[in-house]
């Protein structure tokens, strides 16, 4: 793995923080960032020692979008062909929580990722936005429907076809996001977060973010279905076992995450 130019990486306790550090463009998302991200994150989603992630940026910027100056002299067929903004799937494909922990603007493909994380922690300074129709574009990393599944049509249709901000109040109140919390404590609170999560069992974390988000892709009955038979799974753990007794006998549980 080569240093990463555009991010900084660290875990603090069992939790991978990654920091988008490409101030001189306000984190602005290019293939270089992107790459840098993927990888980072999923080098903490093998790591056993690792049970979340958090994602964050600057406090001026989480991020405000994709790279324009990278985007603005591009053919059709060279994004059609190139099939650009893809590979950001694959921040989707990770198994273990995100967090994205947003301070400033999160605009475009910043709002975007941060919607690709599954929660959102917000500094009281934090800006959202689909500007894109500001620049003659639509979002092109998600915003049409993950915008509209967190807020509902008529704020999704308000933010994308007029382009305009919301600060941190209006994006809580919408469910965008989870927390607000004051601007200087954003990462200590977001890895705190993350830190409570990772104690938990690893492996029953994940099968309730993989249920949780069966909700968003399929109908009540086959997400029921899909939540019981994931619930049955739990007790093929031995960390069941243990939190279960833990209660029982009236201590802490210590999981051994399998
Ligand atoms: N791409 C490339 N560079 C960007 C950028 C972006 N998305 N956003 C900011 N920058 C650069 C600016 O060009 C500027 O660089 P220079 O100093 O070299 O001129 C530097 O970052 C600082 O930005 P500003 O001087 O504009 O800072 P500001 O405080 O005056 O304004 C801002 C902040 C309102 C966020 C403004 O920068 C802005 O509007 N940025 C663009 C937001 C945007 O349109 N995002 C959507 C991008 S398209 C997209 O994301 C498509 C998709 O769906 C994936």
């Amino acid at each position: 793995e080569q240093n990463p130019e555009n991010i900084t990486v660290e875990q603090r306790g069992r939790v991978g923080l990654i920091t988008l550090n490409r101030p001189k463009a306000l984190n602005a998302l290019n293939r270089d960032l992107m790459e840098e991200v993927i990888a980072a994150a999923r080098a903490f989603d093998t790591d056993p020692a690792v049970g979340a992630i958090v994602i964050t940026g600057s406090e001026k910027a989480f991020a405000a979008g994709a790279d324009i100056k990278e985007m603005q002299s591009r053919s059709f067929s060279d994004v059609y062909g190139g099939d650009l903004f893809s590979d950001w799937d694959r921040i989707t494909k990770i198994r273990k929580p995100i967090i994205a922990a947003v301070a400033g603007y999160a605009l475009g493909g910043g709002c975007e990722l941060a919607m690709m994380c599954d929660l959102i922690i917000a500094a009281d300074s934090a800006k959202f936005g689909q500007p894109e129709i500001n620049l003659g574009v639509i979002p092109g990393m998600g915003g049409t429907q993950r915008l509209t599944r967190a807020v509902g049509k008529s704020k999704a249709m308000d933010l994308v076809l007029t382009g305009r901000m919301m600060d941190a109040e209006e994006a809580e109140r919408s469910g965008l996001v989870a927390r607000i919390v004051p601007a200087a404590e954003l990462v200590d609170a977001a890895v705190a977060v993350a830190e409570t999560i990772g104690a938990k069992s690893l492996p029953v974390v994940m099968m309730a973010k993989e249920a949780v988000n069966v909700a968003l892709e399929t109908t009540l009955s086959e997400g029921v279905r899909f939540e019981r038979r994931t619930f049955f799974s739990t007790f093929a753990t031995e960390d069941q076992k243990e939190g279960m007794s833990a209660f029982v006998e009236k201590r802490d549980p210590e999981f051994k995450h399998r």
